[in-house]
């Protein structure tokens, strides 16, 4: 199910409306007959920003979009989950950035500084293995977060690597919330 907004042939605006599962895989694909129509720079230009409805995403569950050509885990946390993630000591992090695009460079990979909103609920990330570029499993995995199936990746529910051959956590796009229900990414 989904839904690309088309102002007054201006492209520059995709409204997703794409709920939790197998709809996310159906809005990403539906957005590439309009992109392939469209030449390089109007691509870069059109995509680079778009708003996901979240408001089908119950607790404990995770949306995929595809945003820029790549897969985007949008991820409503448990409780469980985010004190699972703040219960981690720095001293057990292979990679201790943040790898946070809303943050600097050397912010530290806390869960705080991880997650999109305050109370640590929602969790966006690029769902692209640093390794290889592979895409994780969710809700798998030695840490109870993401696995990289491709060589063995572990991480954890903040989407830190904890173990394999990834060499940083996964990375957390330029994204904010427009209202309440809405998440725009870049
Ligand atoms: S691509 Fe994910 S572990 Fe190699």
């Amino acid at each position: 199910m989904s839904h690309a907004d088309d102002h007054e042939g201006t492209r520059r605006d995709f409204l997703y409306y794409a709920t939790a599962g197998a709809g996310a895989v159906t809005a990403g694909a539906a957005i590439w007959p309009l992109v392939n129509q469209m030449n390089p720079s109007a691509d870069v230009r059109a995509l680079s920003s778009i708003r996901v409805d979240i408001s089908g995403v119950s607790e404990g569950s995770q949306l995929t979009v595809q945003w820029l050509g790549k897969p985007v885990f949008i991820r409503r946390r448990t409780a469980e989950e985010i004190e699972e993630a703040n219960g981690v000591p720095m001293s057990d992090l292979p990679d201790p950035i943040a790898r946070n695009a809303n943050l600097d460079d050397t912010a530290e990979a806390t869960d705080a500084n991880r997650a999109l909103d305050d109370t640590g609920e929602w969790l966006v990330m690029m769902g692209v293995c640093t390794h290889l570029g592979c895409v994780p499993l969710g809700e798998a995995g030695d840490y109870n977060g993401w696995f990289c199936p491709c060589h063995g990746s572990h991480y954890d529910t903040a989407g830190r690597i904890r173990r394999g051959p990834a060499p940083t956590n996964l990375l957390v796009p330029v994204a904010e919330f427009a209202d309440e229900s809405t998440l725009v990414l870049g």
